[in-house]
C-alpha cells in the first residue's frame, strides 16, 4: 500500500476510534497506532480499482475491515497468551483483558456502523455487511479449532490444519477481496472469483505466518519467536518439524511444545532444533503452491490493478515480516 493510501486509512481509522471512555478508545487504538502492513484493506482497494471501480468508494468497507481485523488480533492475544504484537505489549497486558475483550468489541461494532453509514448505499452495504459477517463466523469457527488442535494430543492431518487456517485467516482475506469486488458494482460471480483469490492468498499468508513465527527474526516481526511452540500449536512447520526430527533435535521440540511452564532456554532450543532442520523452502513452497493456485482466480479481469493483486503472492511466500 503507497504511503498516502496507508495514511488515509490510518486516518479514517482515528477519526472512528475516537470517544469516551477514553481508555477504551485507547485500548482499541493501540495496535493500529503501533503498526501493521494494512494488508487487508490494500486487498479490498486492489480488488475494487481490479474491476473498474474507484479508490473512494472502497474506502469505508477498507477500514471496516482493518477493524475487524483488529478486533480479531486482540482476541487471539488473549486466547494466545501472548505479551508482545507491533513490539509493544499486547492490548490485554496493557489494558487488562476486560478492556481488551470490549476494545474488541468496539471495533467489530464500529466495523459494520461505517459500512452501513450514509456514504454506502444502502443495497451495498447489505452486501458488504452479509459477506462480512460470513467471514466473522468462520474466524470464530477457525479459532476454536486451533485452540482445539492445541489441546488435543493428536497431530491434525495436513488437510486438518489447512481447513483449520481457511477459516481462522483465510476467510477474511477473501471478504476482503470479495468485498472490494461488491464496491465497484460487481455481480456475485465476479466477487465469488475475488473471494478465491483471497482465500488462497490467505491460506499462503498463514502458512508463512507459522513460519516465521518459529524461525523468523523478532526484530522484523516484532513479534516473539517460538510462543506457537510453547503454546502447542500444530502448524504446518511444527508438523513438518516434527516429521524430520530425530534425537537431540526431536527431544528438544517435545520438551518445549505445548510446555506452558517452558523456559527460555528450552524454548531457544526448540526453535534452534527446528530452524536446524532445514525446513524453510519446504513450507514456503508448500505456501507457494496455495498462492499459485489463487491466482488463476483473476485470469479473466487483466490490468494494472489485477497485476499488482497477483504480485502480492510473491510477498505473502517470500516475507520476513
Ligand atoms: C496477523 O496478521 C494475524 C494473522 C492472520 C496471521 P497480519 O500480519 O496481517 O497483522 P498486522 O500486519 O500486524 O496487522
Ligand atoms: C491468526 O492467528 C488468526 C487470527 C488472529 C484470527 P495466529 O494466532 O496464528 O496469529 P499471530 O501469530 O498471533 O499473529
Ligand atoms: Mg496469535
Ligand atoms: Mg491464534
Amino acid at each position: 500500500m503507497s504511503a498516502s493510501e496507508a495514511a488515509a486509512i490510518n486516518a479514517l481509522l482515528r477519526q472512528r476510534l475516537r470517544g469516551r471512555p477514553s481508555r477504551l478508545y485507547a485500548a482499541a487504538a493501540h495496535l493500529i497506532e503501533h503498526g501493521g502492513k494494512r494488508f487487508r484493506p490494500y486487498m479490498l482497494i486492489k480488488s475494487c480499482q481490479a474491476l473498474g471501480g474507484k479508490k473512494s468508494d472502497a474506502m469505508p468497507a477498507a477500514t471496516a475491515i482493518e477493524m475487524i481485523h483488529n478486533f480479531t488480533l486482540l482476541h487471539d492475544d488473549i486466547m494466545d497468551n501472548d505479551s508482545i504484537r507491533h513490539g509493544v505489549p499486547t492490548v490485554h497486558k496493557k489494558f487488562g483483558v476486560p478492556v481488551a475483550i470490549l476494545a474488541g468489541d468496539v471495533l467489530f461494532s464500529k466495523a459494520y456502523q461505517v459500512i452501513s453509514g450514509p456514504r454506502v448505499p444502502e443495497k451495498r452495504a447489505a452486501r458488504l455487511t452479509s459477506r462480512l459477517a460470513a467471514a466473522c463466523v468462520d474466524v470464530c469457527e477457525g479459532q476454536l479449532y486451533d485452540m482445539d488442535m492445541a489441546e488435543g494430543a493428536k497431530l491434525p492431518t495436513r488437510s486438518e490444519y489447512i481447513m483449520m487456517i481457511g477459516k481462522k485467516t483465510a476467510s477474511l482475506f477473501g471478504a476482503a477481496c470479495a468485498m472490494g469486488a461488491i464496491c465497484s458494482g460487481a455481480d456475485e460471480k465476479d466477487a465469488r472469483r475475488f473471494a478465491a483469490f483471497g482465500t488462497g492468498l490467505g491460506v499462503a499468508f498463514q502458512i508463512t505466518d507459522d513460519l516465521i513465527g518459529i524461525t523468523g527474526d523478532p526484530k522484523v516481526t516484532k513479534k516473539p519467536v517460538g510462543n506457537d511452540i510453547r503454546e502447542g500449536k500444530k502448524s504446518l512447520p511444527v508438523l513438518m518439524a516434527l516429521k524430520k526430527a530425530r534425537g537431540k533435535d526431536r527431544a528438544a521440540i517435545r520438551a518445549a511444545f505445548g510446555n506452558a511452564r517452558a523456559t527460555s532456554v528450552q524454548l531457544r532450543a526448540a526453535v534452534s532444533a527446528v530452524k536446524s532442520l532445514g525446513i524453510e523452502d519446504d513450507v514456503r513452497r508448500e505456501a507457494g503452491s496455495y498462492a499459485k493456485k489463487a491466482s488463476s482466480a483473476l485470469d479473466r479481469y487483466p490490468g494494472r490493478h489485477r497485476d499488482d493483486l497477483l504480485s502480492l503472492l510473491d510477498c505473502v511466500v517470500w516475507r520476513r515480516l
